[in-house]
């Protein structure tokens, strides 16, 4: 039995694809590379002496979807494929909406039809809404997020909902994910963001490694301690962590059906400046700042209550921030120009 991993190439899949070669699970991937480069999965083969095998296709061809149910005995989908860059997806919609929603639809088909009914989702902590105060905890209702991108997550749940609700084989979980930084400890796969960076951490690491000049922080006039956001950053090895643990969760809980879902995050924030601070002293590099004006949809704060994930899939954050800062340095300075 394989577990067919969708976008597995990306930042998140590749280091869970690693954890579950570590738990000596069979992986398929299935990704159209269209934010990832497959050299990440054979780095992966690399660092565990494992195979990957690896489809390039697309979620939305149901072709090529059904093909790899054909060709491999598949128990479970993790499912990472998805576009996530918060921004565009208020320019281009349409796409998001196609790629995020449509495409996981259509990989739902063709599991049911294969009679493949464990599925992990790759959720975000932006279900939650705007309106929404932390911390974040699963029995709250989902919410309305800003963006296009986070309205497909939402949309996403549902579909997985009511899809539980049809047809009484579904088991799925949907992981809400906080902040994910770091990289491997080995420096040999991380985040390789492709254009400007959106996200703090990388841009972060391309300011130490020289690629660009400064960094703008942007906002320092919220209500929070220092006048800057707080996030709650997860290291992303945890994170790929949290997947296995769920994919146990579900092999331990055979009476399991319908939907659930779990935050993974740490159960605090820090802010901007944090960061900042954070990066500076692991890795004894100053980072050039400047405060801009605020990004338009940034909350002000928020964190998970991670408590249903200890719980239920004995699951907890276990590395610390100076971990996550040495290991996005190792990442960036090893492959300043990433893969
Ligand atoms: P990523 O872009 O590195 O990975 C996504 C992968 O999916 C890429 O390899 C891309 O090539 C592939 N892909 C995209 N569309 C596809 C399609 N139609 N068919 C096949 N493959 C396709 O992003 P990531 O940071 O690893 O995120 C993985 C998942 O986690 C996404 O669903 C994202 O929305 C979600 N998520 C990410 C974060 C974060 O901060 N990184 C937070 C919450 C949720
Ligand atoms: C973190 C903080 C910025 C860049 C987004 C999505 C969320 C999830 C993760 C997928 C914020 C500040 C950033 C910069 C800055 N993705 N910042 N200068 O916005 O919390 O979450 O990615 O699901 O859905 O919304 O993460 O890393 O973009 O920003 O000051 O150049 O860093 O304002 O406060 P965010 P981020």
């Amino acid at each position: 039995m394989a577990i067919l991993v969708t976008g597995g190439a990306g930042y998140i899949g590749s280091h869970t694809v690693l954890s579950l070669l570590e738990n000596d699970y069979e992986v398929v991937v299935f990704d159209n590379l269209s934010n990832a480069s497959e050299t990440s999965l054979k780095r992966v083969e690399q660092l565990t002496g494992k195979s990957v095998t690896f489809v390039q296709g697309d979620i939305r061809d149901k072709a090529a979807l059904s093909q790899v149910f054909e060709q491999h005995d598949i128990s479970a989908t993790i499912h990472f494929a998805a576009l996530k860059a918060v921004g565009e997806s208020a320019q281009i919609p349409l796409a998001y909406y196609d790629n995020n929603v449509y495409g996981t639809i259509t990989l739902l088909e063709v599991m049911q039809q294969h009679k493949v009914y464990d599925f992990i989702f790759s959720s975000s902590a932006t279900v939650y809404g705007e309106e929404a105060i932390p911390p974040y905890v699963e029995t709250m209702k989902l919410g309305t997020p800003s963006s296009p991108y986070g309205a497909s997550k939402v949309m996403v749940e549902r579909v997985m909902e009511d899809f539980g609700k049809s047809d009484a084989n579904f088991r799925g979980v949907s992981l809400r994910y906080f902040n994910p930084i770091g990289a491997h400890e080995s420096g040999q796969i991380g985040e390789d963001p492709k254009g400007l960076p959106n996200n703090l951490l990388p841009f972060v690491a391309q300011v130490a490694v020289g690629k660009r000049e400064k960094l703008s922080v942007f906002g320092d006039d919220y209500p929070t301690q220092d006048g800057s956001c707080e996030r709650d950053y997860l290291h992303v090895v945890d994170l790929a962590e949290g997947h296995v643990a769920a994919l146990k969760w579900l092999e331990n809980n055979s009476d399991f059906a319908g939907t659930d879902a779990f935050n993974l995050g740490t159960g605090s924030a820090i802010s901007v400046f944090a960061i900042i601070n954070a990066f500076e002293s692991a890795n004894d590099i100053q980072i050039p700042f400047e405060v801009a004006p605020r990004r338009a949809g940034d909350l002000p704060a928020f964190w998970a209550n991670a408590d249903k994930a200890a719980q239920a899939l004995n699951w907890q954050a276990k590395r610390s921030l100076e971990d996550m800062m040495k290991d996005t340095w190792r990442w960036q300075s090893n492959n300043p120009n990433g893969y």
